[in-house]
């Protein structure tokens, strides 16, 4: 029996990258996925490699998107067992140069967005008294990072959001952990130096950079029933990098 058969599992940010690859991995595991994507056209590339996937545009920023949109994902497929914030962007620059305009953008999608997801399913999971979150963080927001002071601080923020909800909701037999990337192949990375690869390669002990599928094995894991007893936790899935 797959581990997700018929629940009904979001995952935000779903068009590639980690996304992509969590929403095929619970498609394997039989459940119905709702693949979100800011432009419904690209979370459609991903839905229709999974049997019984629907896409579904929404920015996860806006308020009324999220509530349009999961009031949708219920009427189609049900109450949702799982939910997975992993939609997420970088603007990327040195202090002195973060316009206003990066630290908000960061902030409204990385944290804004992993607080209305949450908001909008925690109602039907209360009344089920059942249900799974888990929240894509960032290393970067355990140990910070150069040039990502937006970046690190909503990831931080996302840990702490992670926290609250766990004691928050955990009577009702929801749990609410954190997953936190490495340096992972996929378009966000992809404009990054050779040279920073290679040091990645070179400092984390498992020698290799990491793939959306090894985030992807985590949050299985955190979102199944067999993981009933851990909540408000971080697990760091870098290779080791911060070791
Ligand atoms: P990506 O850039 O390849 O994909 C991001 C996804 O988020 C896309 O599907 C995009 O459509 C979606 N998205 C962006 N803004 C959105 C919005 N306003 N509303 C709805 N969807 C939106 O990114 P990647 O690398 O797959 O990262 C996924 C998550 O993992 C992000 O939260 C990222 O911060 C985190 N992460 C990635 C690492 C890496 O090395 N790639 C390392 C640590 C964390």
């Amino acid at each position: 029996m797959s581990r997700f058969q018929d629940q009904v599992v979001i995952v935000t940010g779903a068009s590639r990258g980690i996304g992509r690859a969590i929403a095929e991995a619970f498609g394997r595991e039989g459940a119905r996925v709702a693949c979100i994507a800011t432009r419904r056209e690209n979370a459609l590339a991903t839905a229709e490699r999974i049997a019984g996937a629907i896409a579904y545009g929404c920015d996860v920023s806006n308020e009324s998107s999220v509530q349009e949109t999961f009031a949708q994902i219920e009427s189609d497929l049900g109450v949702p067992q799982v939910l997975v914030n992993n939609a997420g962007i970088t603007r990327d620059t040195l202090l002195m140069r973060m316009s206003l305009e990066d630290w908000d953008q960061v902030q409204a999608v990385n944290l804004r967005g992993a607080f209305l997801c949450s908001r909008a399913v925690t109602k039907s999971m209360m009344k089920a008294r059942y249900g799974r979150m888990v929240n894509i963080s960032s290393i970067v927001g355990q140990s910070g990072a150069a040039g990502q002071a937006n970046y690190a601080a909503s990831k931080a923020g996302v840990i702490g959001l992670t926290m609250a909800l766990a004691k928050e909701l955990g009577s009702r037999n929801i749990t609410v952990n954190a997953v936190a990337p490495g340096f992972i192949e996929t378009d966000m990375t992809s404009e990054l130096s050779e040279e920073m690869r290679a040091s990645v390669i070179a400092k984390a002990p498992i020698g290799r950079l990491g793939s959306g599928e090894d985030i992807a094995h985590g949050v299985t894991f955190l979102a199944s029933r067999e993981a009933g007893y851990i909540t408000g936790q971080t697990l760091t899935i870098d290779g080791g990098l911060i070791l």
